[in-house]
């Protein structure tokens, strides 16, 4: 009694397409943790403040160019740059929520079909990562995310783009475990809903599940 060691906090990771409705179920959750007595943080990928993320920043706005794998080595670079601090706060017993993470990396830069920017390719600089307790898939139909209005701007966001990132992130999630994909066609409160059951059943088995882990490779 009393001796009791902090218990680690949790990693939630959301992914998903544009229009998913990611940003808005990472602020519900957010809430609905804060109320649950956890201390929680909401970082997103790309951290477009960092020295990297100025240039990953200027790259998707079209300002400048890269090579296929230079940005891609510069997006996993954005990850590494923040992993101990991820590793630090979990282990001190904060909940960090992330909008996107290394599957958004390997699965956009796989989608531009250069031939030696492979998915399997493309994961690698990812291994060692701190690994997701649970990532969330946010789901929708081609035809929901486009009623859900046009493109932005930026680099990606276009119909061609989208259609094999979405191709690839059922690939990628095949070969992937704590993986929940979650129907975000529904109404926001329903989607938020389904969430909040999920993460809660995360959260709940942390006990058993020791400490944070690592991303490893790829498995068949
Ligand atoms: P955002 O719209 O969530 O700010 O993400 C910006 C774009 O960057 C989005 O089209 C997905 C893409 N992306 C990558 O290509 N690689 C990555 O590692 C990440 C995190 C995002
Ligand atoms: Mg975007």
């Amino acid at each position: 009694v009393g001796h009791e060691s902090t218990r680690r906090g949790a990693l939630v990771v959301v992914e998903g397409l544009d229009r998913a409705g990611k940003s808005s179920q990472c602020e519900k959750l957010r809430d609905y943790l804060s109320e649950q007595g956890h201390t929680v943080k909401y970082i997103r990928f790309p951290d477009r403040t960092t020295p990297i993320g100025k240039l990953i920043d200027s790259y998707l706005r079209g300002s400048t160019d890269q090579e296929d794998h230079s940005i891609h080595l510069l997006f996993s670079a954005n990850r590494w740059e923040l992993a101990k601090s991820i590793q630090e706060d979990i282990a001190n017993g904060i909940t960090i929520i992330v909008d996107r993470y290394s599957y958004s990396g390997a699965v956009y830069s796989a989608a531009k079909a250069n031939p030696t920017l492979s998915l399997e390719w493309a994961w690698q600089p990812e291994i060692g990562l701190p690994r997701p307790d649970i990532c969330l898939f946010l789901s929708i139909s081609a035809e929901e995310a486009a009623k859900r209005g046009g493109f932005g701007a930026e680099r990606y966001e276009n119909e061609a783009m989208q259609t094999r990132v979405r191709e690839l992130f059922r690939t990628l999630f095949e070969r992937q475990e704590d993986v929940s994909i979650i129907d975000a066609g529904k109404s926001l409160e329903e989607v938020s809903k389904d969430i909040q059951v999920v993460v809660s059943e995360c959260v709940g088995r942390l006990g058993a599940t020791g400490p944070l882990r690592t991303l490893g490779p790829l498995v068949n």
